[in-house]
């Protein structure tokens, strides 16, 4: 297994252009499918969860071409309704396909991701969404088998939380229903905006993406579109806390600065300065950091969970105390541990985690179980003194594009074993 060795305490310098989003481009794939010609899709990043969809889509008989950071999806051939376990295993995100192929095709045939069973295990809110649609749902075995069953002309599906696969996963289901489908408190995150657009290319009809209710009015077909993907906000992020723990100054391109505005104004509590040129951010961070009195992750526009151990790094070395409270997920601290390693003092009861900061951090031996805790700990590791090691690398390749080089080129010292 490949490990990351970084040799801390380098301040970045210079220019990073964000790569496209993942959270974006999975679920923009998935929606390639629903049309008969080809969709040509760019800025798409070249990580492990893009290539885990490309294989499924190829499984699923579409022709596809990545090349240069554009993805061609032809999916005039498609002629399978199933997923194997293996390729549902590789990522959550996977679930998607449900709505889409009964969108396509009207059935489908997936394993729960992770082979769970249903019930407890949280798909329950894309089940009973979908179900609401008329589509008969039944699980065994952890084979989950669809069909559409009978058509609802008007369909008004409330959500009790805003959970962001079940709002897409409904999305791609209804875009080709016969009549009208209104989702209520549906996700609002920028990603769902990006999917309603690329399906309103594609000559969808969905109005109120990105807002609390959404409106599908279903058309007979779609068409092939060319689209672009939108930066990705936690990447942005990601970068911006690196820069904010090395005392260092950075500027960002391709950055849409009104998706990060939560974490804009918690960088800014910590003493960093940040200034925005068009779609450029540049940052200048304080010789210490002060902390950050309450972090608390929510549904869009608040916190995004996905940048909680990114800044749960950063302040580890703040002058104080910083207080962080995960809402969206049950166990989110798992990088708690690590940063114990590292010497920062951290103590977590239920879902709140206690951040006292320390003056310094040390080189450690660490391992990452999970993709933004894997990148928390190398930019913890970009502080330290010492030589750290960051063992579990491969989460970090589903969602960053070369980081490793990315940060090298901005002044860090960090390369693969
Ligand atoms: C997406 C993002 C992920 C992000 C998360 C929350 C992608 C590929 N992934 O994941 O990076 O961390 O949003 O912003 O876009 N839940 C249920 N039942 C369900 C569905 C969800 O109880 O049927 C719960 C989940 O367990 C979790 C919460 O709702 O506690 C949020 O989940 P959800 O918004 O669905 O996240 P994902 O779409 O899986």
């Amino acid at each position: 297994m490949r490990k990351l060795i970084i040799e801390g305490q380098n301040r970045l310098k210079g220019e990073i252009k964000i790569q496209g989003s993942k959270n974006s481009i999975l679920p923009i794939l998935v929606a390639t499918i629903l049309c008969d010609e080809e969709c040509e899709i760019y800025n798409c990043p070249n990580i492990l969860d893009v290539k885990t969809t490309i294989e499924i889509l190829k499984y699923l008989g579409c022709e596809v071409v990545f090349k240069n950071s554009c993805i061609k999806v032809n999916s005039r051939n498609l002629n399978k309704y199933d997923i194997p376990e293996k390729l549902m295993r590789k990522m959550r995100s996977s679930i998607i396909f449900l709505g889409a192929l009964i969108s396509k095709i009207e059935k489908a045939e997936l394993t729960l991701p992770g082979g769970c069973e249903l019930g407890p295990r949280p798909i329950d809110i894309h089940t009973s969404g979908l179900k609401m649609m008329g589509i008969n749902i039944s699980e065994k075995y952890g084979k989950i088998n669809c069909y559409l069953d009978k058509k609802i002309k008007d369909k008004k599906i409330i959500f009790p939380f805003p959970s962001v696969g079940a709002t897409e996963n409904l999305i791609l289901a209804a875009v080709k229903y016969e009549g009208t489908t209104l989702i209520h408190n549906a996700a609002q995150e920028p990603e769902i905006v990006d999917l309603a657009n690329f399906l309103n290319a594609m000559g969808a009809k969905i109005n109120g993406a990105g807002e609390n209710i959404i409106e599908i009015i279903g058309v007979k077909k779609l068409h092939g579109a060319q689209y672009t993907i939108m930066s990705d906000r936690i990447v942005a992020i990601t970068y911006l806390c690196a820069a904010g723990i090395t005392q260092s100054n950075l500027i960002l391109h391709e950055v849409s600065e009104n998706h990060i505005n939560s974490a804009i104004s918690l960088l800014k509590e910590t003493g960093c300065v940040i200034k925005k040129y068009d779609n450029q951010l540049k940052i200048i961070s304080p010789e210490r950091l002060k902390p950050i009195k309450n972090v608390r992750t929510m549904p869009y526009p608040g916190f995004p969970t996905d940048a909680q151990a990114l800044l749960m790094a950063m302040v580890s070395i703040a002058n104080g105390t910083s207080v962080f409270v995960e809402t969206i997920f049950e166990s989110r601290y798992k990088h708690v541990s690590e940063l114990l390693r590292l010497g920062a003092k951290i103590k977590v009861e239920g879902n709140v985690a206690i951040v006292d900061g320390v003056k310094e951090l040390f080189g450690a031996n660490t391992a990452a179980s999970d993709l933004r805790g894997a990148a928390a700990l190398i930019i913890s590791g970009l502080a330290a003194r010492g030589q750290t090691i960051v063992s579990g690398v491969e989460y970090l390749e589903r969602g960053y594009e070369n980081i490793n080089q990315v940060l090298e080129n901005v002044g860090a010292s960090i390369f693969f074993d």
